[in-house]
């Protein structure tokens, strides 16, 4: 069981615009089923984990649809709408809904979807095992961090897929 940071970026080190859009990632050509791409994470992945901007953000585009089925936790300390699903909403710290997410994920891998500020919780508490980022072929000079901590990591895997610049890191701690 491995806990993952897995996103894109673009190449300077933000996961979302200013705006908060992504037309400057969901237009770059990616195989999905291809090298580091969103099949192979997924497919050991038995719980999911995100901020509340995130999930505002996916309940948004997917018209109110949860797009995960497997147990999902969203940190926040406000009461948000709710949607069809299995999302838990907890004000952390961290290291319990890692281990109610251990729990919950039955052997699976745990996946921190983001934003960088969650996943640098779970790197704090020292739960964060990986990391995986897909760089975008574009700079956008301010934004969301994509990961707001002095990190070591050793470098296991590097990959083309379509425009992106793949890599997987595992956290040294
Ligand atoms: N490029 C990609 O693949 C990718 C991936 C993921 C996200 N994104 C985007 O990147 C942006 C991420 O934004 P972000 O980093 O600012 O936000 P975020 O991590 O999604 O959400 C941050 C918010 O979560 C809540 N929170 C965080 N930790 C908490 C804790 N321990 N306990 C309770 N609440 C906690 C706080 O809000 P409250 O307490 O006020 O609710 C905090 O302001 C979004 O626009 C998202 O759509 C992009």
């Amino acid at each position: 069981m491995s806990t993952r940071y897995y996103t894109a970026s673009s190449l300077d080190g933000f996961i979302a615009d200013p705006e908060a859009t992504l037309a400057w990632l969901t237009s770059r050509a990616i195989d999905t089923d291809g090298p580091m791409g969103y099949t192979e994470l997924i497919a050991g992945v038995g719980a999911v984990v995100m901020g509340s901007t995130t999930y505002e953000w996916v309940v948004e585009h997917e018209d109110g649809r949860w797009p995960y089925d497997i147990p999902s936790w969203v940190l926040t300390h406000r009461e948000l709408p709710t949607v069809e699903g299995d999302v838990r909403f907890s004000a952390g710290p961290v290291a319990q809904v890692h281990a109610e997410m251990t729990e919950a994920a039955a052997g699976g891998d745990l996946w921190v979807v983001g934003g960088g500020d969650v996943a640098g919780q779970f790197a704090d508490a020292g739960l964060l095992d990986e990391v995986w980022v897909s760089y975008a072929p574009v700079a956008l000079g301010s934004g969301a961090p994509l990961l707001p901590r002095h990190l070591e990591l050793h470098l296991l895997e590097v990959a083309r897929n379509g425009d992106f610049a793949c890599a997987r890191w595992e956290v040294v701690r």
